[in-house]
């Protein structure tokens, strides 16, 4: 499963982004309403920073508006995919814009069938948010399942992706589910570095090693005398 990052943040990106994990970016308008700075510029940061596709979302809810804004997020960097709200103009946007070779992220889909529709017209990525499920008390796991397993059969190319990703667990169970994407808030991203035992396990080897000083010494010594990487 890949990783993208769920922010509009280009500090937030620039952190995450130096660890090699990233493999894209997803923003939405209440993501890049919070941050500092043109939008355009930042979305393009963005893309540059992760070096994937990058979601910027339409606003317009007729689909002549959001073909309309498509078109014009698309030139603002060559990874932009387009992220429009799943509805009767969402998918029609998304025939015209895909049929134009744009790549969509349907946003806001909830249910299988909802998934199926957008496959149906042109999605490239299939947003599923588990987060707003839970935070209704529906079980998002089985939505989630349900939406990977109608899709399978058909043999559609349309990715399926985890978004509102609270917490770790949501990240893991996005994965075993099946999911090709899960866009995560730096927040989550930070919470699944920690391990307690990965924590006292290096403090343990530091210290081990820390008590042969010649042993430290020898590794200095191997290290300096290789040549420099050109
Ligand atoms: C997805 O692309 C959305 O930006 C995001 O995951 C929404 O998450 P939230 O429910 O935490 O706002």
């Amino acid at each position: 499963m890949k990783l993208f990052i769920d922010t509009g943040s280009v500090a937030e990106v620039e952190e995450i982004a130096a660890w090699g994990v990233l493999s894209g970016a997803t923003t939405n308008p209440s993501l890049l309403a919070k941050a500092e700075g043109d939008p355009g510029e930042n979305i393009r940061r963005i893309c540059e920073l992760v070096r994937g596709p990058t979601s910027a979302e339409v606003v317009a809810d007729e689909a002549d508006g959001m073909i309309a804004e498509g078109r014009a997020l698309a030139e603002l960097h060559e990874h932009i995919v387009v992220k429009v709200p799943f509805s009767q103009a969402g998918l029609a946007a998304t025939r015209a814009l895909s049929s134009e070779g744009i790549p969509i992220n349907m946003t806001l889909v909830f249910s299988a069938n909802q998934a199926l529709l957008s496959a149906e017209a042109g999605a490239t990525y299939i947003s599923c948010f588990m987060g707003r499920l839970d935070d209704i008390s529906v079980d998002s796991t089985a939505v989630v399942r349900e939406i990977v397993e109608t899709l399978r059969p058909g043999g559609y190319t349309a990715q399926v992706l985890a978004a509102s990703m609270r917490h770790p667990e949501h990240v893991v169970t996005a994965a075993k589910l099946g999911c090709e994407v899960a866009t995560v808030p730096a927040k989550v991203l930070r919470q699944m570095l920690d391990h307690p035992l990965t924590t006292s396990g290096i403090e343990k080897f530091t210290a081990d090693w820390q008590s042969r000083p010649e042993f430290a010494e020898w590794l200095r010594g191997l290290t300096e005398a290789r040549a420099p990487v050109a």
